[in-house]
């Protein structure tokens, strides 16, 4: 009986080769890129570093389709959006990847599938999979887009609640900056994690909110 790093070790191996021939050299390098953070932050918030370093490889397995083609794909695999598709474009990647990557690994636990759908819009309640894929998507090495520097340096160092709502806000004001559309969920993901910061340090949140407007 193989245990649970060897069964993660031979998917990895497994899917690594498919996905040379999926992605873009420079998407190859990301995933790989993106696994090896999932890995280390997996190790640091003491969760399994296999399952993590696995979910982080496969995370943009359809990431190389066209918008049109990513259409097709969600009407073939019957998945339900909730929003105008046709406003979604590449977010949609994340729900069809986590579809094919579901269908091609069946072996593999729902909680790696859910890592991969949500690691463009997010979601209420993230699991630290979920946060440490989208975190690991955002800050990985080869990233160089804005100052992701202070995100970098809070991994292991403050909850991953707290460093999945630094992260979403990077995210956020990339979006508004390029005047990109903006998922409805996203909304409440925001809302979500805003009130939990709230709840857990209401003082701290308010003193670096007045801070903040003092210094428009
Ligand atoms: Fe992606
Ligand atoms: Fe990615």
């Amino acid at each position: 009986m193989k245990d649970k790093q060897e069964f993660y070790e031979d998917i990895y191996k497994r899917a690594r080769p498919m996905l040379e021939s999926r992605l873009s050299e420079y998407r190859l390098l990301h995933s790989i890129s993106v696994s090896n953070t999932a890995a280390m932050m997996a190790k640091r918030y003491n969760i399994d570093v296999g399952k993590a370093r696995l979910a982080g490889l496969l995370h943009d397995w359809d990431k190389n389709y066209n918008d049109e083609q990513l259409f097709k794909r969600v009407v073939d695999f019957g998945i339900e959006v909730g929003w105008r598709i046709e406003d979604m474009g590449s977010i949609l990647h994340a729900l069809t990847g986590a579809e094919a990557v579901k269908r091609e690994f069946p072996e593999l636990s729902s909680d790696i599938i859910q890592a991969i759908a949500r690691h463009t819009t997010g979601a209420v309640n993230m699991s630290e999979l979920d946060i440490i894929i989208y975190v690991a998507d955002m800050i990985e090495p080869l990233r160089s887009q804005g100052n992701l520097t202070p995100l970098r340096v809070a991994v292991g160092k403050i909850p991953l609640d707290e460093l999945f709502l630094k992260s979403f806000e990077v995210s956020m004001r990339h979006l508004i900056k390029r005047h990109r559309f903006i998922h409805p969920e996203s909304l409440e993901v925001w809302n979500a994690y805003v009130a939990k910061e709230r709840s857990k340090n209401p003082a701290k949140v308010e003193l670096e909110t007045r801070r903040f407007s003092g210094s428009q």
